[in-house]
């Protein structure tokens, strides 16, 4: 057996296994070593090619300008760049990504954040309007998501984003689980598709992951879960949808096992917090997945995802004002003086909260009521489009955040993926199982959006199933390599290099 053969036979083994060979006797092989050198130094090249479109169009600035460059000159070339970039979101091609997408709203905000614009709320006193946005915000998420079912008081705080959400959610666990249960070897239970934030809050917070296994239907493996709930645990997750699939967790179960064993229960509603209770009063069958359910002790929504906030908030939410004490951050021995701050920065732009609570407000719930079912015309038309191929089958059963395969293995469905791209689509490229997804957002309602990507996927099925020579160049290699190489420390390398090459200037 040859050198490639072992490494693919590799990828037939369980992941522990492969991680174990590969730290302690793989990587220690210089053949094996040189051979994945190249192939990632390959593929870097091929990447590197896309990273800067800019060279040669506009001057770099290496070292800071001997003399400041103009408003009016950096406003010019701003505006040029802006103009090129947005032509993708701006004409729907994007999954996810920009959320509203529509011209009189982004100026909206844009008018909001210049209005705001010097303001922090790490100093209340001196901007209580920010305070008073952001109560708000916390207030109207909660409300929106089972608050006034619930007989606890659930709060919550503004953070930057959804990772930053769940980062201070397992925080929170953690800090809360040490002081009040004694709990000093942590653990958390996640589905393998929740969001990789919670494998980052894991590394970051020293925490004992354990993943479990979704079922047929991309839900995760209930009964596997509840057996790895132990002691230590201090938290298992469920997601309001998962990111790859778009499909919902078995939430009310879940909070079965919350109850039964004493343990917090995040539900990641990044991406569907601010959709999926109007989609539900649509009257589509969204299960239930809020504080109404007693097991349910904190939930994250991102504003900046379909709140159309501009990107830089998210709301975490928790079941009592107790355990979000344990989010806080308080000093006050410091010289610098009494020191508090509620999430993981210091000082942040009041600016984006202001926007943020602008678009809840100006929106309201006939708005989002509104966007919600313009999404989902366009999510059924892409539906049935793709059921209509045969080539193609669509995984689980999601709202508007869809995700499809090929039904031949022959087909790669990266390839597809590649011709999306040609034809200016920006989709998100998965792996375990490999397949493609759009997330639909307001963009994707543009009149005739949801129609060309249909027939455009027609198309590009056709070429891949006609493509007699294998194409070469493009992502479909890296997607490649990322789903089938056993050895994940050389696909981590490669994600390192390409980190590196982005601050490259
Ligand atoms: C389900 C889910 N959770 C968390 C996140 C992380 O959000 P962010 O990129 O704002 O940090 C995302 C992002 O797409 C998501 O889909």
């Amino acid at each position: 057996m040859n050198k490639d053969a072992i490494i693919n036979k590799l990828g037939s083994l369980p992941s522990s296994w492969v991680d174990f060979l590969e730290k302690n006797i793989l990587d220690k092989i210089p053949a094996v070593q040189k051979e994945i050198e190249k192939q990632t130094n390959d593929l870097m090249e091929e990447l590197d090619k896309t990273i800067r479109p800019y060279d040669g169009r506009y001057q770099k600035h290496v070292e800071l300008p001997s003399k400041g460059v103009s408003y009016d000159e950096i406003r010019k070339q701003m505006r040029e760049i802006v103009e090129e970039e947005s032509q993708r979101w701006g004409g729907g091609y994007c999954s996810g990504t920009v959320y509203h997408g529509y011209q009189e709203h982004i100026d909206f905000m844009n008018e909001v954040y210049n209005i705001n614009s010097q303001t922090n709320p790490l100093h209340s006193d001196l901007f209580p309007s920010i305070a008073k946005y952001e109560a708000e915000i916390v207030s109207m998420t909660a409300n929106m998501l089972g608050a006034k079912d619930c007989a606890d008081k659930v709060c919550g705080a503004v953070t930057s984003g959804g990772t930053e959400s769940i980062l201070m959610a397992i925080k929170t666990y953690r800090d809360y689980a040490r002081k009040e249960k004694g709990i000093t070897k942590p653990e958390m239970i996640i589905p393998i598709t929740a969001h990789v934030a919670f494998n980052k809050a894991a590394e970051y917070l020293k925490i004992k992951l354990r993943r479990i296994p979704v079922d047929k239907n991309f839900q995760v493996d209930v009964k596997k879960l509840e057996k790895a709930i132990n002691s230590n645990t201090i938290v298992i997750v469920g997601s309001a949808p998962q990111f790859p699939q778009g499909v919902v967790d078995s939430i009310p179960k879940l909070s079965k096992l919350a109850i039964k064993y004493n343990v917090g229960l995040h539900v990641d509603s990044c991406l569907g917090g601010f959709i999926l209770p109007w989609i539900k009063k649509l009257g589509y069958n969204v299960p239930t997945f809020d504080f109404s359910l007693d097991g349910v002790t904190s939930i994250s929504a991102d504003t900046h995802k379909y709140g159309f906030a501009p990107k830089g908030t998210s709301v975490v939410l928790y079941r009592t004002e107790k355990l979000r004490s344990y989010q806080y951050f308080t000093y006050t021995e410091w010289p610098g003086g009494i020191y508090f701050s509620p999430t993981m920065a210091g000082s942040r732009s009041g600016a984006l909260s202001a926007a943020c609570w602008a678009s809840l407000v100006s929106i309201g719930e006939e708005g989002f009521m509104n966007i919600a079912k313009n999404i989902m015309t366009a999510a059924n038309t892409i539906k049935k489009g793709i059921d209509a191929i045969p080539e193609l089958k669509i995984l689980g059963e999601p709202f508007y955040n869809i995700s499809f395969t090929t039904t031949n293995s022959e087909h790669n469905i990266f390839e597809i993926l590649d011709f999306m791209g040609e034809r200016h689509w920006n989709l998100n490229g998965l792996i375990r199982p490999n397949c493609i997804h759009i997330c639909l957002t307001n963009a994707q309602t543009k009149e005739g959006v949801a129609e060309r990507f249909v027939e455009d996927l027609k198309e590009a099925v056709e070429k891949v199933k006609n493509n007699k020579e294998k194409k070469s160049g493009g992502m479909a290699p890296v997607y490649g390599l990322a789903s089938s190489m056993p050895l994940r420390g050389s696909v981590s390398t490669l994600l390192k290099k390409y980190m590196d090459a982005l601050y490259r200037v």
